[in-house]
């Protein structure tokens, strides 16, 4: 049994350990994008896209869990086409494998997952780069790579709506770290293909990454951010609202200001120390300190402006529109069930799914 390290200080601590129990197994076999090829809807290096899907059983027949994988972005020619090349899933759907256990939120065991247990479950792995928000025709003159991503993203949807989304009562779009930004950028369209009185919500998980001027790595994330704009020319899956708006698209790409834009009810949740914010929008060196404990005085002191920042930069609106957990732990993705306790007796999974199913929150 694991223990729980604590920081001295007020930095946390390390959140790995706090799985729930394992759930029994829950082997679900790859499905292919129907079309893919013809849609256009490829990974980076051209190969068709792909998910895993286990059908809704009974009172969860008509009830819908979408998880977008994350894994950063590619925001170059070279980067890209190493992601292509040489990223195995990152870029590519050639080496996926043609079955994955779900566990988490994805179970199926009553038990362990009682929310979703009987929903229909849906794994969709990243390998565009880009959030799910590229939408280049042409491949890459240079290095034959394809900028695709919203097309995945699409036909993706349609697979799901002809395999009875089109009649969702209850739906939930979620996905962690680039996987979560794809979750608030898509939540309004997802939000659009559903029915009028579905209940439709969205979780991103370990995704609000912060713009701050005054932040060190600021100018890293908007260096990555104006990739995805200019190489996977993703400005047409943001608000239009936004973009004409803010001094550069690919500010929209920041979850501060996208939000403002998105009327679908958001989740945020999120790590205050989450260990991606810490490593670009300070530095390398503030998450190793910070993880092997050893941190400075100036480096636990930025890490804790950083915080402030984070907290600073949430959204500031109803809780029926939004809902936020943060949580104090290192860490960057966390599991839907883990055995912190964070409010009373409440762990994350019964906060969200009171916030989700309009009980008890107010
Ligand atoms: C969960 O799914 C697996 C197949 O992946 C199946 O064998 C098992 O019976 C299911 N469990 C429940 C409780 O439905
Ligand atoms: C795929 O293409 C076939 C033939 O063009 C068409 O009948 C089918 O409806 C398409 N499926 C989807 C999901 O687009
Ligand atoms: C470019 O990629 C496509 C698949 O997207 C492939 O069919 C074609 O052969 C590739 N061309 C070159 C020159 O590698
Ligand atoms: C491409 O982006 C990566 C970071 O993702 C960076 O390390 C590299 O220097 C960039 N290369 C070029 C040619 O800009």
């Amino acid at each position: 049994m694991a223990t729980i390290a604590t920081l001295i200080l007020v930095l946390g601590f390390i959140l790995t350990p706090l799985h729930a129990q394992t759930p029994p197994p829950n082997n679900v076999p790859i499905s292919w994008v129907q079309n893919a090829t013809a849609k256009g809807a490829v990974c980076l290096d051209g190969t068709p896209s792909a998910y895993y899907f286990q059908q809704g059983q009974g009172e969860g027949a008509n009830n819908w869990l979408i998880f977008l994988q994350g894994g950063g972005w590619c925001v170059n020619q070279t980067d890209c086409l190493s992601r292509a090349t040489y990223g195995g899933g990152s870029g590519s759907t050639k080496n996926l494998r043609q079955s994955i256990q779900f566990g988490d939120f994805l179970s199926n065991s009553s038990t362990y997952n009682p929310d979703f247990y009987n929903w229909n479950r849906v794994y969709v792995p990243y390998c565009d780069g880009s959030s799910f928000t590229g939408d280049i025709e042409a491949p890459d003159s240079v290095t034959n790579v394809t900028y695709r991503g919203a097309r995945i993203f699409k036909a993706t949807m349609d697979d799901l709506l002809s395999r009875g989304m089109d009649c969702a009562q209850n739906a939930l779009l979620s996905g962690s770290s680039a996987g979560g930004l794809a979750a608030m950028i898509h939540c309004d369209r997802f939000r659009e293909l559903l029915p009028l009185f579905a209940r439709v919500k969205c979780l991103p998980l370990a995704a609000y990454f912060v713009h701050e001027e005054k932040l060190p790595g600021s100018r890293y994330f908007e260096l990555a951010f104006d990739g995805l704009i200019n190489l996977h020319g993703s400005a047409g899956m943001l608000p239009p609202l936004c973009t004409s708006t803010m001094s550069r698209p690919s500010l929209c790409l920041f979850p501060q200001y996208l939000l403002q834009f998105v009327t679908t009810p958001v989740f945020i949740a999120m790590s205050s120390f989450d260990q991606i914010q810490i490593k670009w929008n300070l530095f390398r060196e503030d998450e190793v300190c910070l993880v092997s404990q050893n941190c400075t005085d100036d480096q636990k002191e930025a890490i804790q402006e950083l915080r402030y920042d984070v907290l600073a930069a949430l959204p500031k609106a109803l809780p029926l529109f939004r809902g936020i957990w943060i949580m104090n732990c290192i860490a960057h993705e966390f599991p839907y069930h883990s055995r912190l306790k964070v409010i009373g007796d409440k762990t994350f999974a019964d906060i969200f799914s009171d916030w989700y199913f309009d009980c008890n929150y107010l």
